[in-house]
């Protein structure tokens, strides 16, 4: 039988003060810088979802020395140079779901000396390799999809020279994409630039300043000094603003909550969840507002708030890609009808997530119809409830997780355990925050 979580309705609410585990893409981040950079680099309160762990264990097969410390991570790095092959049969790295893992790596290894393989299980050998693929040979990599239509696994094939660096204009607003350019671009002769049609998340550009790389940010345009040597940093982590949606969403939701979440990452590039929710009427405030490492950092309150349908489009669908899910299922919670627009991107995320969405939303009792680019919600101001399947995909499982709390008569997650990809303790959270038990089978 396929495993599931029994979520009961939360009639009283959440109150009380958590904290998050770290941010996903700055724990990526600063776990391939420090492997890049010469020295020992301190993580501290980097996340350990399996995502990271992917990353963690992929510089660990390269040579890199790693220690960790609850959620402290130590990196020893003689930098890149210094990285050998896998040791397994093939070279072979498991990314696992992390899109962010094998986009990211193959950036950095397409100018490594030697060849490697990165694959990944279902969901990311389905998704787009092509979008790191065609600029990286651009730059005179060598690097072969075996996978269908440009998907993983993919080929890297050692390098004897550096890479050359480029103009680049993405076709699509994706920070793994930029991302992987410039840790490329890094080991290119000259200049780098990438341009965006619209600012992906800009952790990149904040973080790698701090290890020595030598970047300038004009508006969309990034660019990178090839040559530069990186030096180990002490990084410190903010909690992850992606996996505080889920709590800030059942805060507003449930009656007679108020929550307090501390040290949160408050990224302009990442806060459009705060935006869209606020301007649903939500009550949201930021306290202690602050620089942690080059990024916003703050405290948020949560309070109930009676919520009303509203458009989605344009950089606000960049600015809170990961949060669609959570934003769909409060936007059924919701007054009024909501619309979701210009979001394909969701359709090749670790799920369609586009389609899952729209099914599991149809099961729980909503009127909602799936368009290519989006979704239209009819709120009603409360949802029945039923069975859904999270696809495998761990943003969908704990929006649905969400949902149930929410609902009339509670809502049956079905393959509920692709939540530790990135939120490892997110049901025990739950609990804990709402007094109800939710049981698994
Ligand atoms: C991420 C970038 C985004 C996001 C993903 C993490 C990152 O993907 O959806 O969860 O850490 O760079 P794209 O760059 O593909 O948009």
């Amino acid at each position: 039988m396929t495993p599931s979580v029994t979520i009961p309705p939360a009639p009283h609410g959440i109150q009380g003060e958590i904290r998050l585990p770290g941010d996903k893409s700055i724990s990526h981040r600063a776990v391939l810088f420090a492997a890049l950079a010469t020295g020992e680099s301190c993580i501290r309160g980097c996340s350990l979802g399996e995502d990271n762990l992917r990353t963690i264990r992929a510089v660990q097969s390269l040579g890199v020395g790693i220690a960790q410390h609850d959620t402290t991570v130590i990196v020893k790095s003689r930098g890149r140079d210094a990285f050998h092959p896998p040791s397994d049969v093939d070279a072979s790295i498991d990314c696992g779901n992390s899109g962010t893992t094998m986009r990211l790596l193959s950036g950095i290894l397409a100018g490594c000396s030697f060849t490697s393989r990165l694959d990944g299980d279902a969901s990311l050998r389905r998704r787009p390799m092509g979008r790191v693929i065609e600029p990286l040979r651009l730059m005179g990599a060598t690097i072969e999809s075996e996978g269908e239509q440009h998907c993983a696994p993919l080929r890297i094939t050692g390098q004897s020279g550096p890479l050359t660096g480029m103009t680049y204009t993405s076709a699509v607003a994706s920070a793994q994409v930029k991302s992987a350019i410039l840790l490329a671009g890094l080991h290119a002769t000259g200049r780098t630039t990438v341009i965006e049609p619209a600012r992906s998340r800009d952790h990149t550009e904040r973080l790698l300043p701090a290890f020595g790389g030598r970047l300038a940010v004009q508006g969309r345009t990034v660019s990178v000094e090839g040559g530069t040597p990186l030096h180990a940093q002490d990084v410190n982590v903010p909690g992850d603003l992606s996996s505080a949606a889920f709590f800030i969403a059942a805060a507003l939701l449930l009656p007679h909550s108020e929550l307090r979440i501390r040290q949160i990452g408050l990224n302009p590039t990442r806060t459009g969840i705060v935006d869209i929710f606020r301007a649903m009427g939500a009550q949201i405030e930021i306290h202690n507002a602050r620089d942690v490492c080059g990024e916003p950092v703050g405290d948020l309150v949560v309070r109930s708030s009676p919520l009303r349908g509203v458009t989605v489009d344009g950089e606000l669908i960049v600015r809170a890609i990961d949060e669609l899910p959570m934003l769909a299922v409060v936007m059924a919670f919701a007054q009024g009808r909501s619309v979701i627009r210009g979001a394909e991107e969701l359709r090749v995320k670790e799920s369609d997530r586009i389609h899952a969405l729209a099914v599991a939303l149809a099961a729980l009792g909503v009127t909602v119809e799936e368009r290519r680019d989006g979704l239209v919600i009819a709120g009603q101001g409360r949802v029945r409830g039923g069975t859904v399947h999270s696809q495998g995909d761990h943003r969908i499982a704990m929006a649905l997780s969400v949902a149930g709390l929410g609902s009339d008569e509670g809502v049956i997650v079905r393959e509920p355990e692709c939540i530790a990809i990135s939120f490892p303790g997110y049901y025990r959270l739950v609990q804990e925050v709402t007094g109800v038990r939710l049981e698994t089978g």
